[in-house]
C-alpha cells in the first residue's frame, strides 16, 4: 500500500494541495497518497490520531488549526517555535513532530522564483495574525533594512513587533502610515475574504516597489489589483508560496526536493 499523507483544514474542500503533492509525487518517482480531510471543529486531535491510527504518516495543517497542530506536537522545529504554529505534522516513532514551511515557502517564491532582493529592502507586511507571525522571522532573516508591521488593530501590531525584538521592526496601526515608503508590501490579512484590502495610504509603495498577497485564488485577488492600481512593479498572490511551503513539507516526509516550477507552471493553466 502506498504511503498516506493528507491536508486536514476547514473548510478544505478548495484546498490546491493534493493536486500539488500529487505532482511532486509523480515527478519525482514517490510511492504516496495525498488526500484532502476536513476537520471537525471541535475535535481536531481525534481526526489526527484517527489519521495516524489508519496509517497517516504526515499531514498538512490549514486554517483553522495550524495552532491546534501546534500544541499537539510532541516534539517542534525552532521555525515553528518562532511561528508560533505547526502547517506540518511528521509521525514518527517517537511521536508527532511539528514544523512550519509557511515561511521558507514565501522567502523562496519572492527571492528564488522572481528574485526580489530583500536585502536593504523597506518591507511592510500587513496584519498582525497568525499568517504575519508565520513569515515574519525568515523574512528577518532575509536583511531587509526596515520592516514594518502594521494591522488593524494597533496593540496586536505592538506585540507582534516586540516578539520579533529586533531594532529593525516596528509596529503600528494601519492609521500611522502616511508618509511612509516601502519596496515590498505583504498582505496578511484576512481583509480580501471579505473582498476588501487593508485601508494602506494610496502612495505607501515606494517606486519600483513590489506587493504580495499570501492569498491566492483562480483571478485576481483583491490585494493584487490593488498593487497593479498603485504602480506596483511585481504585484504577485501567494500561489508560489503555496507550492514552495509544500515542496518544503514534501523533503520532510520524503528526503527529495521536488522541482517547484513545472508544478506551479501547471497551476497557472
Ligand atoms: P490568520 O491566522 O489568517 O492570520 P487571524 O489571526 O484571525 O488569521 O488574523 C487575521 C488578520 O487579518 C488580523 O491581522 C486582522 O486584523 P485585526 O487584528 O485588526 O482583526 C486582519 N484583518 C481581517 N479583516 C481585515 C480588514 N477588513 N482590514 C484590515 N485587516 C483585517
Amino acid at each position: 500500500m502506498s504511503d498516506r499523507y493528507a491536508v486536514i483544514g476547514n473548510p478544505i474542500e478548495h484546498s490546491r494541495s493534493p493536486e500539488i503533492h500529487t505532482l511532486f509525487a509523480s515527478q519525482t518517482g514517490q510511492d504516496m497518497e495525498y488526500e484532502r480531510i476536513p476537520g471537525s471543529l471541535d475535535d481536531f486531535a481525534s481526526d489526527v490520531r484517527r489519521f495516524i491510527a489508519e496509517g497517516g504518516r504526515g499531514l498538512n495543517v490549514t486554517v483553522p488549526f495550524k495552532e491546534q497542530a501546534f500544541t499537539l506536537a510532541d516534539e517542534r522545529t525552532e521555525r515553528a517555535q518562532r511561528a508560533g504554529a505547526v502547517n506540518t505534522l511528521v509521525f514518527e516513532d517517537q511521536g508527532i513532530r511539528g514544523d512550519n514551511t509557511d515561511g521558507v515557502g514565501l522567502v523562496r517564491d519572492l527571492g528564488c522564483n522572481h528574485r526580489f532582493a530583500f536585502a536593504g529592502s523597506r518591507i511592510l507586511l500587513l496584519g498582525a495574525g497568525g499568517a504575519s507571525r508565520g513569515v515574519l522571522f525568515p523574512l528577518l532573516e532575509e536583511g531587509p533594512a526596515a520592516l514594518v508591521i502594521a494591522n488593524r488593530t494597533a496593540h496586536k501590531a505592538h506585540a507582534l513587533a516586540a516578539l520579533a525584538d529586533d531594532p529593525r521592526v516596528n509596529g503600528c496601526g494601519l492609521d500611522t502610515l502616511a508618509g511612509q515608503h516601502f519596496d515590498l508590501i505583504i498582505n496578511g490579512t484576512a481583509a480580501g475574504l471579505a473582498g476588501g484590502v487593508p485601508a494602506i495610504p494610496d502612495d505607501c509603495l515606494a517606486g519600483g516597489g513590489w506587493t504580495y498577497d499570501m492569498m491566492y485564488g483562480r483571478k485576481p485577488t483583491t490585494f493584487v489589483r490593488w498593487g497593479r492600481a498603485h504602480g506596483a512593479v511585481r504585484a504577485l498572490d501567494g500561489l508560489g508560496m503555496l507550492v514552495e511551503q509544500a515542496a518544503e513539507s514534501f523533503f520532510l516526509w520524503r528526503g527529495v526536493m521536488p522541482d517547484t516550477d513545472p508544478v506551479i507552471d501547471t497551476l497557472l493553466r
